[in-house]
């Protein structure tokens, strides 16, 4: 409730200038309402229409939207197409071969131009050595690489032959990786020797090595290693090759297999309440659509925009906007290996600065950390570089509080660029719900309204709508072209997770609760109404992390909540019993210690807890159920206001509310 509170008090209201809506794609707020309603009258005849413009297909479909077997809805099945041929050869054949797609800037601060020519001539080059190695249409490749030209290049030359790419973060450990291969059934895994980031190597190959021998992928029949640093690498003969000597003799030029625009595009493991993660599985044509659609709406991007997107390849928004939509609509992007400390903290100013970018999109918690240090040093604050060719900022993966906001519209906005809060999620494959730069009316805290065509709304427990000012589960009405078709290999888990039948079995349920404003009906996003914990825009399941726990020898039982946290949003609370006795002191410091690593071994560093703490006991109901409640109070160090007679021992309350 606090949270509706703190922003239905937000009275800041920031119209679109002049400059924002003269030539905007959307401009100003007739416009937008006139596509709204274009998609309520009519609307596959809205989604056919922005689909015959927005891509070159092969074959032109004839049927728009089958919901004969919902929730397992199609889009434009009957029609083909090739997303790497929408990417890159539609714009060499137009005549823009020599315009930059890529400037890489690597951690050492080292360019690369790399042109749609090049591009295209990379993808072919390796579309067409996967293909020699057996690799075909339906397989599924695995991809783990760091932020490289690379990265997009396997990507693509994946969808180039019809396989479907599942990439995993390289900041995952060997057993996720694992999981992921088996549970997607991988026929080639492509990985580097190492990874930059700030300044130090950390390995890859090494840790693909142990994913593969941790068995049950046994069909991965080729390691394919990007060299990236040149550091010593164990090497299996038969199955190793260097991705360098595959594409050394290959063609420059590759025919796309042209698939259905149901094929799917990419699988991408994201957390869920419960058990292992889900492979959340797109499609051809509908990422394709509405990643290049939301580049021309959201970002009103036009020729000579230069657009930084500083998510990794590895989460959903380094699929959509940086391995497809920016290069579905022939945009240049700028692409960094990576941190955004690393030489100092006003790394992403300095890069803003030397490459021209006119639309920056980041992290909440990137703009969090980043004031921090910026206030207390002048040299690495954004007053000290020259951002004036920013013309609009985006941010995503969390909710941004009212103050990052401001710091950010100010210091590097300088008060003109209109800033695009956009919600979506991995199962949406686009924005949602966004403001438009040349339409929306601004305030900070809010995404504002949904895009044209998609139809979000606010319901009850029981899927009735609720009335704007009253707090509810955000879900989207009507299915739309970007939506994920199925939880790889467990429809049921799709139709379960996302269709349930308490809300009538027809709504999209995002998990996220929210908000309307009375007057504006603008949407506030009040985090997650499921055990999900959203840490500096990553989500992590808690019950991935508690397993992840109790598969460690010492731990007896583990609950895992979130705590609001200043600069990741969110952090990671676990509260521990061990088989032995509760340790105490310098013991208990120790112990906290080794479980992190365990944490960061099991799932990734990302995953790590930021608070462990001992109790002889979780405090449960009489039916044995965990009070999270109670221990999401104790996590925030609030007092213990509620009933808590049932408890056996009251005592581990205190013992609980102990940080480590
Ligand atoms: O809780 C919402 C939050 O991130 C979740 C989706 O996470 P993921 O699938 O990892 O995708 C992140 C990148 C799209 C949502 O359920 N979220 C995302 N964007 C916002 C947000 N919360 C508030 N405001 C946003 N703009």
């Amino acid at each position: 409730m606090s949270a509706i509170e703190s922003v239905l008090q937000e009275k800041r209201v920031f119209p679109p200038s002049a400059k924002a809506t003269s030539g905007a794609a959307i401009s100003g707020m007739d416009a937008y309402k006139a596509l709204a309603a274009e998609a309520e009258r009519d609307y596959e005849g809205f989604w056919a229409r922005v689909a015959r413009e927005t891509l070159t297909w092969h074959k032109p479909f004839t049927k728009v939207l089958d919901e004969s077997k919902a929730p397992f809805y199609t889009w434009f099945e009957d029609g083909e197409l090739n997303a790497s041929y929408n990417c890159l050869d539609r714009h060499v054949e137009a005549g823009r071969g020599n315009d930059n797609a890529i400037i890489f800037e690597a951690d050492d601060g080292t360019v690369t131009n790399v042109t749609y020519q090049d591009l295209l001539e990379r993808v072919s080059r390796l579309a067409n050595a996967l293909r020699k190695r057996g690799v075909k249409k339906g397989d599924r490749v695995v991809i783990y690489l760091p932020m490289s030209v690379e990265g997009v290049v396997a990507m693509q030359a994946c969808v180039r032959i019809g396989a479907t790419h599942s990439v995993v973060f390289g900041g995952f450990s060997s057993k996720s990786l694992n999981e992921r291969l088996v549970d997607v059934g991988a026929v080639a895994l492509i990985t580097a020797d190492e990874q930059m980031r700030g300044g130090k190597a950390l390995p890859l190959k090494s840790i693909a090595d142990e994913a593969l021998a941790a068995g049950g992928c046994e069909k991965v029949k080729d390691v394919i290693v990007y060299r990236r640093t040149g550091g010593k690498v164990a090497w299996t003969e038969g199955r190793d090759v260097w991705l360098h000597e595959i594409v050394e003799n290959e063609s420059a030029t590759c025919e796309p297999e042209w698939v259905s625009a149901e094929h799917p595009l990419f699988i991408l493991y994201t957390s869920g309440s419960t058990g292992k993660p889900k492979g959340v599985q797109h499609s051809t044509a509908g990422i394709l659509l509405w990643s290049a659609q939301t580049m021309k709406w959201t970002f009103d991007m036009k020729p000579g925009d230069i657009f930084w997107c500083t998510a990794d390849i590895g989460w959903i928004t380094g699929h959509s906007y940086i391995a497809y939509g920016p290069l579905a609509i022939g945009a240049t992007q700028v692409m960094f290996e990576g941190v955004p400390t690393y030489p100092h903290a006003g790394r992403f100013w300095e890069m803003i600065d030397r490459h021209k970018v006119t639309i920056f999109y980041t992290a909440p918690t990137a703009i969090r950390s980043l004031i921090k240090v910026s206030e207390a040093d002048e040299k690495v604050h954004p007053k000290s570089y020259d951002l004036s060719t920013l013309r609009i900022l985006g941010t995503v993966g969390e909710p941004i509080n009212p103050e990052a906001w401001m710091w950010y519209h100010e210091n590097v906005g300088k008060g003109q660029c209109p800033i695009v809060d956009t919600w979506w999620q991995t199962e949406t494959g686009g924005h949602m719900i966004t403001p438009l730069p040349g339409a929306t009316p601004l305030v900070p805290g809010s995404c504002t309204l949904p895009l044209p065509g998609i139809m979000a709304a606010i319901v009850d427990e029981t899927g009735q709508d609720v009335p704007n000012g009253q707090g509810g589960i955000l879900v989207v009405k009507r299915p739309w072209p970007s939506m994920l078709r199925n939880v790889w290999g467990d429809p049921k888990r799709y139709q379960t997770s996302y269709f349930p039948e308490e809300l009538g079995g027809k709504l999209y349920l995002a998990g996220d609760g929210a908000v309307r404003d009375k007057e504006t009906g603008y949407f506030t996003i009040m985090g997650r109404i499921d055990d999900v914990l959203n840490v500096s825009g990553h989500r992590l399941g808690t019950m991935e992390i508690e397993s992840a726990l109790v598969a460690n020898p010492m731990v007896a039982e583990a609950a895992v909540v979130g705590r609001p946290d200043d600069t990741t949003g969110e952090a990671v609370v676990a509260f521990v019993v061990l088989k032995r006795t509760r340790p105490e002191g310098d013991e208990a410091k120790q112990i906290a210690t080794e479980l992190r690593n365990w944490v960061g071994k099991e799932i990734g560093p990302i995953a790590k807890p930021k608070d462990i703490r001992f109790g002889e006991n979780l405090p449960k109901t009489r039916s044995g159920k965990i009070m999270r409640r109670l221990l999401r109070s104790l996590a925030k160090g609030e007092e213990i206001t509620q009933d808590v007679s049932t408890l056996e021992n009251p005592a581990i309350l205190d013992q609980l509310g102990e940080a480590r």
